[in-house]
């Protein structure tokens, strides 16, 4: 049977994401992100920035320069997954994936970066290219140090936003009484229970 959308599914599935984002320690804290690459399908673990439960977009930091951009570029159909094993809890979250850069929310997300965190974005390497042999590529004098303001904002230029609008959450919730799992369907603002 189709519900409303509004349910409390969708308010336990939003709080679980706000606090994904907000806490270092939740288990949403890190999501695996899924795009459709060159070779097929490509999954790698990200750190959920935010939620917004407005707008239904969950936010993620990365590279300019990475590979996972070249994939949204050619199709933004992309898949956001979480796991927690404390709160026997998987979403399965089917996203619409855009790139900030060089605009407002850019430029606003760079200056809340921490500089252990814009450290990432000093690299002289694109992320995931081949290398001649182990490093980090990152300068010198920065080894194990975290960089000054002024030094991190070298790193600007290859900071980017990611955003992911939901589509469709798969929500499974695993528990002895017996499991429940529901789909929430956003683009036509409709759930409904599926066999788990
Ligand atoms: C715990 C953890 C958190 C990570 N967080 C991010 C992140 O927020 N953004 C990011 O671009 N890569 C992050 N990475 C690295 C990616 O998993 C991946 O290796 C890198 O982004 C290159 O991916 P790509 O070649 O698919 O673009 C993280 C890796 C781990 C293990």
């Amino acid at each position: 049977m189709e519900l409303e959308m509004n349910n409390d599914i969708f308010i336990k599935v939003s709080e679980l994401l706000e606090n994904g984002a907000k806490e270092r320690d939740h288990d949403f804290h890190i999501m695996t992100f899924c795009t459709i690459g060159k070779e097929g399908v490509e999954a790698r673990s990200v750190v959920l920035r935010n939620f917004d439960k407005d707008k239904n977009i969950i936010r993620f930091h990365t590279d300019y320069r990475s590979p996972k951009l070249d994939d949204i570029k050619k199709n933004p159909n992309t898949v956001c997954l979480v796991y927690s094993y404390k709160l026997k809890t998987q979403l399965r979250i089917k996203t619409i994936s855009s790139i900030h850069y060089d605009d407002p929310i850019w430029n606003d997300s760079w200056d809340k970066t921490g500089l252990a965190s814009r450290k990432c974005y000093l690299t002289k390497y694109d992320p995931s290219s081949h290398i001649e042999e182990k490093d980090d590529g990152l300068p010198l004098e920065l080894k194990g140090k975290t960089p000054t303001s002024e030094q991190s904002e070298e790193g600007k230029k290859n900071f980017c936003v990611v955003d992911n609008k939901i589509t469709e959450i798969d929500y499974l919730y695993l528990k002895s009484s017996g499991h429940e799992r529901m789909v929430l369907d956003f683009n036509n603002n409709k759930s409904s229970w599926i066999a788990p």
